[in-house]
C-alpha cells in the first residue's frame, strides 16, 4: 500500500509526506522532484522550454512508475489529480488523502515558500483570487479522495500525526 497525497500548491504535501514517511518507517517520494531529477532540470524552466503539455506527460509517466511502488509516500504535484489516468494510477495500490486548506492559507503559506517549482502561482500570478479560481476548478477532482484532511489550523506535524494514526487503523496496526 501507498500513500498518495493530493491537495493544491502550498497543500503542505511535501512537508506532511517526509513527517509521514519517517513517523511510518516508509520511503517518502515527490513527483515533482523526481521528474527533475529525471530530466535534470528545473520544473520552472520545465514549463519555460517544453511547456505545460510536456509537463503534464513526464508527470503521467512518473506517477504511474511511483505507483508501482509499496509502503511509499508519494507527494503530487497540486494539478495531477485533474487527469484520469493519474487516479488510474493511483488507485492501483494507493490510499489517496486530499490536504485541503482555505485560498487565504494556502496563500500565505506561498507567500513564504520559494515560487521555485510553481510557474502557475509565480510573481504576479501568486493573488488570492488565483489561487481561489485555480481551486474552484480543482475541486472536484481533489473530492475523489478517500480521505479529506483540512490543514488549515494544524501544523504539519499535527497533520502527519492524523495521517499516520489513520493508516495504522486502517491496515489493523496497533496504534
Ligand atoms: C502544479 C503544482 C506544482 C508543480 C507544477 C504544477 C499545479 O506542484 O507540479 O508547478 O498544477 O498545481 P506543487 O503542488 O507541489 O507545488
Amino acid at each position: 500500500m501507498n500513500v498518495i497525497l493530493i491537495g493544491m500548491m502550498g497543500s503542505g504535501k511535501s512537508t506532511v509526506g517526509k513527517l509521514v514517511a519517517k513517523k511510518l518507517n516508509w520511503e517518502f517520494y515527490d513527483s515533482d522532484q523526481s521528474i527533475e531529477r529525471q530530466e535534470q532540470m528545473s520544473i520552472e524552466r520545465l514549463f519555460k522550454k517544453k511547456g505545460e503539455k510536456s509537463f503534464r506527460a513526464l508527470e503521467k509517466k512518473m506517477i504511474r512508475n511511483l505507483s508501482l511502488k509499496d509502503h511509499s509516500v508519494i507527494a503530487t504535484g497540486g494539478g495531477a489529480p485533474c487527469f484520469q489516468e493519474n487516479w488510474d494510477s493511483f488507485s492501483k495500490n494507493g490510499f489517496v488523502i486530499y490536504l485541503k486548506a482555505e485560498p487565504l492559507s494556502l496563500y500565505k503559506r506561498l507567500q513564504k515558500s520559494s515560487s521555485r517549482n510553481r510557474p502557475l502561482l509565480k510573481g504576479d500570478r501568486l493573488s488570492k483570487e488565483n489561487i481561489s479560481k485555480l481551486l474552484a476548478e480543482r475541486k472536484s477532482y481533489y473530492q475523489k479522495a478517500e480521505m479529506v484532511l483540512e490543514n488549515d489550523a494544524l501544523s504539519p506535524g499535527q497533520t502527519a500525526a492524523r495521517i499516520v494514526r489513520a493508516i495504522k487503523k486502517l491496515r489493523g496496526e496497533s496504534l
